[in-house]
């Protein structure tokens, strides 16, 4: 005789509710080529601005990375020129150059980043490689800011039970 076990569906539902945020994983098929030791100098410099630390939407001085990532993923999906816009951006702020305009007006215009064209496409390739921390007010903000612009895609699609 035997009984059916359905204990399974207990141990699926565990799984689909641990939510741990991976550190360092790539977001694409990309291999990691730029560790956070190497980039630590410029992050901490563009944190100083672009902080995921900041308490909420009023207290941060620019846009968070993890939505400029997002902004640049959107318009340069490869690597390549992805790094060279957000580089090249960092180097020498312009309008031509935004896309993140309401950014602009929201919190003027970023000032030239002090560093090489090396070093920020340096901190560039780590901004592409790697997940990038969101500030804890972000998910709601962006759900009453952009929702409906469909940045947040296929992030996380509901349980199909
Ligand atoms: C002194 C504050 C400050 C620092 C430091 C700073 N930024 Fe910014 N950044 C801003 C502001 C303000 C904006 C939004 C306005 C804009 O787009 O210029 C911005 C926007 C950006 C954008 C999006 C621009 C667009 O509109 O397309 C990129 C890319 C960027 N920053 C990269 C960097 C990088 C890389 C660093 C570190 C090397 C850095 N920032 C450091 C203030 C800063």
């Amino acid at each position: 005789m035997f009984k059916k076990i359905t204990v399974s569906i207990v141990c699926l539902a565990a799984f689909a509710c641990t939510n741990e945020k991976p550190q360092k994983e790539t977001n694409s098929s990309e291999t990691i080529t730029v560790q956070l030791k190497d980039v630590q100098t410029q992050l901490t410099y563009c944190y100083s601005c672009h902080n995921p630390k900041s308490e909420s939407h009023d207290a941060i001085l620019a846009p968070p990375f993890v939505a400029v990532k997002k902004r640049y993923m959107m318009s340069y999906a490869d690597k390549e020129a992805f790094v060279n816009a957000v580089s090249s951006f960092a180097k020498n702020p312009n309008q031509d150059k935004a896309l993140m305009r309401g950014a602009i007006g929201q919190y003027g215009m970023m000032v030239p980043a002090p560093f090489t064209e090396e070093q920020l496409k340096q901190v560039a390739t780590y901004l592409f490689e790697n997940e990038i921390e969101a500030p804890a007010w972000f998910d709601e903000h962006e759900k009453q800011m952009h929702g409906q612009m469909g940045m947040g895609q296929g992030k996380q699609q509901s349980g199909s039970n």
